[in-house]
């Protein structure tokens, strides 16, 4: 069928890994203890930080977005024009935004994100990233679709 399965055993704490779902990019990301509790340290600068948009799952209207904290199942698709975004990391991110060391930033025309693809205030981007349907099937896979 359409959906995906993706082993995530191999992720080690801070890498991503790239799959595709639908000919859409999917990235997992396993986010260490330190970027999860960063998310709410720039709570303030994001547009929509509890992520209210409807077209999301229920589980991804939190500031994690996710059903496991430790896991980022995001579109890696900018919702502005669509372009995709880079992973900035080990600060390189702080460029973007002063003090947030590591996020999602759209070269196409500057949209920011941060570690649970939530949007930051002042871009055009006009959604956080889109979190698509996923569950585990153990704890080593994950489905999506
Ligand atoms: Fe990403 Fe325009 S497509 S900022």
């Amino acid at each position: 069928g359409a959906d995906v399965e993706a082993d995530i055993s191999k992720i080690e704490p801070g890498q991503m890994l790239r799959v595709e779902w639908r000919s859409k990019p999917v990235w997992i990301v396993r986010r260490t203890p330190e970027t999860l509790e960063s998310l709410a340290a720039h709570e303030d600068q994001l547009r929509d930080p509890n992520s209210e948009e409807p077209q999301q799952p229920e589980f991804a209207k939190n500031r994690y977005r996710s059903l496991k904290e430790e896991y980022l199942v995001t579109l890696g698709i900018c919702t502005h024009l669509g372009c995709s975004p880079q992973h900035l990391k080990n600060g390189a991110f702080a460029e973007q935004v002063e003090g947030v060391p590591e996020g999602f930033f759209c070269p196409c025309h500057g949209s920011k994100f941060d570690m649970a693809g939530r949007v930051f205030q002042g871009v055009p981007a006009p959604l956080n990233l889109v979190i698509p349907p996923y569950y585990y099937i153990d704890d080593n896979t994950i489905l999506i679709g």
